[in-house]
């Protein structure tokens, strides 16, 4: 019989429904060469299902989208709604119901793609994100609220478990790759969390003799990032270093139209999700403006991680095929037309 998986789809809010059309293009396109059956289940949740409901993630939703094999997300966060809800009350709320603890961002510039830095030796690295627990945890408390007295506070959650479980990860994927482990911490300053992150890595570290460790402040790594990008390969931070250093990781690769990302459960007791680094873009949605190469690159991890190794290639290879000749501005289908194209090129060679 054909595999089949059951692919959950949040196209959610401004630029995200027209790159998944893309992205779904694509996915047919791998299904109609391969044999691979998907079945894609939209759920509507984002900004326009809260504003017509009040509701932003229910229970039954919730159930639903943990039936599923795997997630597409496009984007969420919409100007009409309040900074901060669709965010921690959809995406946040996903990332830590479904423990999806491990936030992949491979940064890498594809040949032909132009980088703003001008010394761009290779730059292929990754960054293994804690997805569910620091600063994104929610703990904090206000006091005097809306007086000149207020203090607000935001508490960071670093569990032991939380920290052992990202980080043997990372040594994982640094074996199978260029046995090379970065952590990025401020263990100068937060030294708490820093020096929890610091210990475990030292102790998972022992167990990985052949692979090389390095640590930097994240002050001096966002330095790096762009002197000298060369010096990483695997990385390991914590959640908030880690959204900020892979947008920046995303500019120096071609920017975050290109960037892909997945929220991944590695034991795969809950379905996994993939989304582009970059968010919903309120101010060009609708226009045909946006790059889908993000999300199609966001399905290519998908497949990996379903064990669709030999597809997943084939996706990688079409966006980087599509890269190569890149030329004039093309709109968002233009762009997803000419992947599709790549991919089914490759077909009728074979
Ligand atoms: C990301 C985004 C999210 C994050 C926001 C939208 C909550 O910036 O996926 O990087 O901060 O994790
Ligand atoms: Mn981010």
């Amino acid at each position: 019989m054909a595999e089949q998986f059951k692919i959950g789809l949040i196209s959610g809010d401004g630029i995200g429904p027209e790159v998944m059309i893309e992205a779904l293009k694509v996915l047919s396109a791998v299904s109609d060469m391969s044999g691979v059956k998907f079945e894609v289940v939209p759920f509507e949740v984002g900004a326009q299902h809260y504003l017509k409901t009040g509701e932003i993630l229910g229970d039954d939703v919730l159930r639903e989208i943990k039936t599923t094999d795997a997630i597409l997300l496009g984007a969420v966060g919409d100007p009409q709604v309040p900074p901060g809800l669709l965010e921690r009350e959809l995406l946040l709320r996903l990332r830590f119901e479904l423990d999806l603890y491990l936030n992949l961002r491979p940064i890498r510039l594809f040949a032909g793609v132009e980088s703003p830095l001008r010394n761009t030796n290779d730059i292929d690295f990754i960054v293994c994100r804690e997805g569910t627990e620091g600063l994104y945890a929610g703990k904090g408390s206000i006091q005097q609220g809306g007086t000149t007295d207020e203090v607000a506070i935001e508490e960071s959650v670093n569990t032991y478990k939380g920290i052992e479980r990202i980080i043997r990860y990372a040594f994982e994927l640094a074996s199978v790759r260029k046995q090379q482990l970065t952590l990025i911490h401020k263990t100068n300053v937060l030294t708490r969390a820093g020096g929890l992150w610091q210990r475990i890595f030292t102790q998972v570290g022992g167990q990985y003799p052949n692979v090389s460790m390095q640590y930097f402040h994240v002050d001096a790594a966002a330095m790096f990032f762009v002197t000298k990008p060369e010096i990483f390969d695997v990385v390991v931070t914590d959640n908030l270093f880690g959204d900020i250093l892979t947008d920046l990781g995303a500019a120096i690769t071609g920017g975050i139209g290109l960037a892909a990302s997945g929220n991944i459960n590695p034991e795969r007791t809950t379905p996994s999700m993939f989304e582009p680094i970059h968010g919903s873009a309120p101010d060009i949605a609708g226009q045909q403006l946006a790059d889908p190469t993000a999300a199609i690159l966001s399905v290519k991890m998908m497949l990996e991680h379903l064990g669709l190794h030999q597809e997943a290639s084939w996706v990688e290879q079409a966006v980087a095929t599509d890269l190569l000749s890149r030329t004039m501005p093309r709109n968002t289908s233009a762009i997803g037309n000419a992947i599709v194209q790549g991919l089914k090129g490759r077909d009728s060679a074979y």
